[in-house]
């Protein structure tokens, strides 16, 4: 039986991900109500899909559950901003989508991300030295946060002093509702965003190629032939700088909290670093950089034993998929050597994470060389969690490093 609790927890609720019991409640309907209807304070409300099999099933099927109607995320969006969106592949439906994604593909593939692998430990260590001499740190902007921007910004071939900059806006980006993080920010991070993109695009095109993803994305071809835009280019940038900084950060921010709180396997991976890999994967299972992605129903269907109507809103909870115990044993457990470990937080289908190659080799590279120079890793104060309903991460942790 559903308790009466979970009945009424309003799972749209930021603050809810902040201070509400998230696991125990969605345990609970997930057993109950698996497909549940949730109402929202402004517009109508939508479908939250918790069970692993039933989000596997959504994100398999987008001729029924698109992500091009309305984009993804749970905010009705109005149609000049749709129309934006709908340059991303994120948002795109094949075939259009599969005509986007088969040229960029390649060049996020395991054996080209595989060359960065100096690049990515260099840079690690020298955050790594710089947090290790400051002793006392805020993991998140000091340790977790500058890796991912730095590489991106790197593949894309950006100058170094914009770093600062593009890491800003993809965090205005990304945790929009909390106005600690926003901290009274008055542009419109995307468009800005959007607008460098361009500019790149256009600067870049009267040069000879270089050796970056800016270089080859430019010089890529669709099947017909046609070069990208710099319009696609600057919302492909957009998203490839929102999507890869703030999700990685946040893997290896919550992935670190959990082995200080797991300290008997935080030195089961310190005595064999062969195990780092299987642990990342547990890292993203347990701690999903993001709660969930939306569709939007094409057509009238069932799901879960629910009448869905065309034009619904769907959520495929990953929160929730990923413990579900018919597809994890045991899985409020955080396990390190968990295998199989089918986690959805890379999504699932025609638009798995064109960044996974990426994010896993950063992970371990960074995991790696934070076991090897830090004898201590310790929580210094209590880490404050992102007012989200779609990040699923801290925005503040405060940690002791010592050698
Ligand atoms: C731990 C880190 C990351 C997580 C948890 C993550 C999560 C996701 C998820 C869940 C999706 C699927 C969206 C859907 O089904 O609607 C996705 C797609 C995508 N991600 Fe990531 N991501 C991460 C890192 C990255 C990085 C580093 C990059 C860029 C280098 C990136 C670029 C993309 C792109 C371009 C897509 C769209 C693919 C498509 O629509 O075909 N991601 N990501």
């Amino acid at each position: 039986m559903t308790t009466v609790a979970s009945e009424h927890v309003d799972i749209y609720d930021p603050d809810w991900y902040v201070h509400g019991d998230v696991h125990a409640t969605l345990a609970d309907l997930r057993e109950t109500d698996p497909v549940h209807w949730q109402e929202m304070p402004s517009g109508p409300g939508y479908w939250a899909v918790l069970r692993h099999a039933d989000v596997v099933h959504v994100a398999r099927h987008p001729e029924v559950f698109s992500a091009w109607l309305g984009s993804v995320v749970l905010e009705d969006l109005d149609e000049a901003t749709l129309d934006q969106m709908r340059h991303m592949l994120l948002v795109m439906d094949p075939p259009q989508h599969t005509q986007y994604r088969q040229p960029l593909a390649p060049h996020f593939g395991a054996r080209v991300i595989g060359r960065m692998e100096e690049q990515i430990r260099n840079r690690c260590r020298a955050i790594l030295e710089a947090a290790g001499e400051r002793g006392e740190v805020d993991y998140c902007h000091d340790v977790a946060g500058p890796l991912p921007a730095q590489i991106i910004g790197e593949i894309m071939g950006l100058p170094p002093e914009d770093t600062d900059q593009i890491q800003r806006w993809a965090e205005v980006q990304t945790s929009g509702q909390d106005d600690e993080v926003t901290g009274g920010y008055e542009g419109n991070a995307a468009v800005e965003m959007a607008m460098y993109g361009i500019a790149l695009a256009a600067e870049r095109r009267g040069q000879p190629p270089r050796e970056d993803i800016t270089s080859l994305i430019l010089e890529s071809t669709f099947e017909d032939g046609e070069k990208m835009s710099d319009l696609d280019f600057g919302s492909f940038f957009v998203q490839l700088v929102t999507a890869g900084n703030d999700t990685t950060k946040t893997m290896m921010s919550s992935g670190t909290y959990e082995l200080v709180r797991h300290p008997d396997q935080l030195q089961a991976l310190r005595d064999d670093y062969s195990l780092i890999p299987a642990a990342v994967e547990e890292m993203l299972r347990y701690c999903n950089p993001l709660h969930y992605f939306r569709r939007t129903a094409t057509q009238d269907v069932e799901l879960g034993g629910k009448q869905i109507k065309a034009g619904d809103k769907i959520a495929m909870m990953y929160t929730s998929a990923n413990r579900d115990p018919a597809t994890f044993a045991d899985p409020e457990r955080f396990d390190i050597t968990r295998s199989p470990n089918p986690h959805l937080s890379f999504g699932i289908g025609a638009h798995f994470c064109l960044g996974a190659h990426l994010a896993r080799l950063e992970a371990k590279i960074f995991f790696e060389e934070l076991l090897s120079t830090f004898r201590t890793i310790e929580l210094a104060g209590e880490p404050a969690r992102v007012r989200s309903n779609l990040n699923n991460g801290f925005k503040r942790m405060p940690v002791r490093l010592a050698h």
